[in-house]
């Protein structure tokens, strides 16, 4: 039986954000589309969270799999700095129905920094206990398409991109 991962990371996002807009910043969009026909296939998942120009993520699922997206990941110039916060063995996923989450939660993640004495968002600072905390917040949030898309893109998740 192969063994049960989570990694956390963070890391700094090398594009501008598109001026403000509804919805899911584009370049954002693209990655989460790749990621979530990539890792349903891998069979891994977890979450993405994308705020103040950095990126955070967790990937989870067989060792081997998720090493291997994440050596891809390293590679990827759409961001840089790509630090791994927690990685851990565990007995369950947190995040077994998704390929992978988006959590648009700036103001959880506003109170998640000030409570924790933070000025702003800046998760390549992390304590393991830290970044697992955040993960914990970020199962409890909603996705931007809603619980019914979990794997794949519906009519709501395309007008967000797109419309
Ligand atoms: C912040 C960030 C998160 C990403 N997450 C994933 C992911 O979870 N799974 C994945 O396959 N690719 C992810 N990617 C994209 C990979 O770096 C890479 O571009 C992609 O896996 C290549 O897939 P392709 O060969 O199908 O084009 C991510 C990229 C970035 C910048």
């Amino acid at each position: 039986m192969s063994e049960l991962i989570r990694l956390v990371y963070a890391s700094r996002a090398a594009f501008e954000p598109a001026p403000v807009q509804q919805g899911v910043e584009p370049s954002v969009g693209r990655i989460l589309m790749q990621s979530r026909k990539n890792n349903t296939e891998a069979n891994i998942g977890g979450v993405l969270y994308f705020g103040d120009g950095y990126f955070f993520q967790a990937l989870e699922g067989d060792r081997v799999a998720v090493n291997r997206t994440y050596q891809r990941i390293t590679a990827d110039s759409r961001h840089s700095e790509v630090t791994i916060l927690s990685l851990k063995t565990v007995p369950k996923r947190l995040f077994a129905d998704w390929s992978m989450k988006y959590v648009p939660a700036e103001e959880a993640v506003r109170q998640f920094i000030r409570a924790r004495g933070y000025q702003r968002f800046e998760p390549l600072k992390f304590q393991e206990e830290e970044a697992e905390a955040l993960v914990a917040l970020f199962q409890q949030q909603g996705d931007v398409g809603g619980q019914v898309q979990k794997t794949g893109f519906g009519p709501l998740w395309l007008r967000r991109l797109f419309g």
